[in-house]
This record gives C-alpha cells, structure tokens and sequence, in this order.
C-alpha cells in the first residue's frame, strides 16, 4: 500500500474544504483492494449542525460509488493543524459501521507530517450496532 499516495489524496482533498464559518480544513481518503483512491473535505453550513465532516463526506462518497467495507484497505483523516485531530462523535459512530473495525486508520497533522496509526475497534469501543437493533 501506497500510504504516502494515500495521504496526498486527503491533504489534496483538504484544500477543496468549505469552511467559511471555521476555516479548518480538514481532508479524509481511502484506498481500495482494487486501487480506487476517493477523498473528501468537510462542507461547512449558517445551520451548523448541518456541516458534514471530511471522514464522513471521504466515506459517502465511496460507498454512493459503490465501495463497500471489505473493499477498503485504509483510511486515512488529515488536518494541517500541528496538533492531533481525531474524528469527532459522529465520525466514528459512521465510521463503525462503514469501516471494518480493524481497518487501519492513519491520522495524519501538522506541516511535517506525523502519523499516528489507529483502529475504528480502539477509536470507537462498545460501539452501537445494526446487531444491536436486530437483537431487539
Ligand atoms: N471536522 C472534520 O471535518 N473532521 C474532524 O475530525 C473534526 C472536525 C470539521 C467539521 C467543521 O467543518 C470543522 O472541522 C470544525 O469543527
């Protein structure tokens, strides 16, 4: 895997960011078993419970192509703040379910960069699920 290749898709990704109301932006790529590279960027709204972050918009965008759980092979989050920036609540809640739990995630910041490697399973324990709902 191509991982310097994957976090140019989402640092590409990021400076397509609409965020007039925050002016951070973030970027979001993933990489299929089959080569696909799809990325993302947060799109920022006045009602802004409304913003879709970079994860979910990089994750809809593959599965709204067809990609599905066991197509992808990583995902990659990236911000260019020198700090670490994990996903947000509703990130990982989506994240759970459209990502296998054990896929790896790489969170990647800062002008330098610095990679730190991840899981869905470690970002998001005790998650909720459609078994859940099933069981009920
Ligand atoms: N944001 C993301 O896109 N991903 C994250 O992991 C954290 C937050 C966006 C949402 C909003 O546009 C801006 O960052 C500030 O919260």
């Amino acid at each position: 895997m191509d991982l310097d290749k994957l976090i140019k898709v989402a640092i590409d990704a990021s400076k397509n960011s609409y965020s007039p109301y925050s002016n951070f932006k973030v970027g979001a790529s993933l990489l299929t078993k089959d080569g696909q590279y799809f990325g993302g960027c947060n799109v920022e709204n006045s009602s802004y419970g409304l913003t879709n972050c970079a994860e979910r918009t990089c994750l809809f965008s593959a599965y709204a192509a067809g990609v599905r759980k066991e197509d992808i092979v990583a995902f990659v989050e990236y911000s260019p703040k020198e700090h670490l920036v994990s996903p947000c609540g509703a990130c990982r809640q989506v994240m759970s379910e459209l990502l296998d739990l054990d896929c790896p995630i790489y969170i990647v910041y800062g002008s330098k960069p610095t990679i730190v490697k991840t899981t869905t399973r470690e970002l998001m324990p005790l998650t909720f699920t459609k078994e859940d709902i099933d069981n009920a």
